[in-house]
């Protein structure tokens, strides 16, 4: 089982947290995501010392020892300079978590009156907010109306995976009812630490 954690990382499920729930837990850590760094870079966790010690020969070429080269790898360092940034904003990744957890109830709170959909939670888990995705059934006037008020939107993601070109012959056609549904209907609201409680209003105020 292969957890996709890059837009879970810091987040729990049950009480165990994401890249832990898994034989093999990715994160990203693309410049967008909650601990990125500026450029390229991300990490895979697993318990299983047979899969870590395949993953790090994978990284270096399939190299098991210098100049030896046991199986078929890639160039997947992760250079120094992104290491030292990921590593200096780890330790301040509970405070980002918070922040925006913050953020996302100031936003569901302000939200709840209007007609976007608002995502719930269950209470046995965690949601980090990567996003603060809504639902609406006019996408495209309301990212119209909030562009011309100045407040950026995104749409994650407008295509399932089982319609992407590269899949599609793998799949069968309309098996994702729900999936097709929502990808018509999501978008994101800005999201951020950083976001004041004066430019959230703003942007409520633009959605209600
Ligand atoms: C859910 C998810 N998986 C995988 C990726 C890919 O991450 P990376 O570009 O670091 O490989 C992303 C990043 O956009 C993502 O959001």
């Amino acid at each position: 089982m292969i957890e996709d954690a890059a837009q879970s990382f810091g987040a729990t499920y049950k009480g165990r947290k994401s890249c832990n729930l898994s034989t093999i837990g990715c994160t990203s850590f693309f410049p967008s995501k909650l601990l990125g760094c500026y450029g390229d870079g991300g990490a895979i966790f697993t318990n299983d010392d047979r899969i870590a010690k395949a993953c790090k020969e994978i990284r270096v070429y399939g190299q098991s020892q210098r100049y030896v080269h046991t199986r078929i790898g890639v160039g997947g360092r992760m250079d120094t300079l992104q290491c030292a940034i990921v590593l200096a904003k780890l330790e301040r990744l509970d405070w980002e978590v918070k922040q925006r957890q913050r953020v996302a109830e100031r936003y569901n709170q302000s939200l709840a009156a209007g007609n976007i959909g608002l995502l719930s939670l269950r209470p046995d888990r965690t949601c980090v907010y990567a996003q603060y995705t809504v639902l609406t059934h006019d996408r495209a006037a309301l990212q119209k109306h909030l562009n011309e008020a100045g407040i950026p939107t995104a749409v994650h993601y407008p295509m399932p995976l089982n319609e992407q070109p590269a899949y599609k012959h793998l799949c069968c056609p309309d098996c994702t009812p729900v999936a097709q549904q929502i990808a018509k209907q999501v978008i994101s609201l800005p999201m951020g630490s950083d976001l004041s409680e004066a430019h959230q209003q703003h942007i409520v105020k633009h959605l209600l």
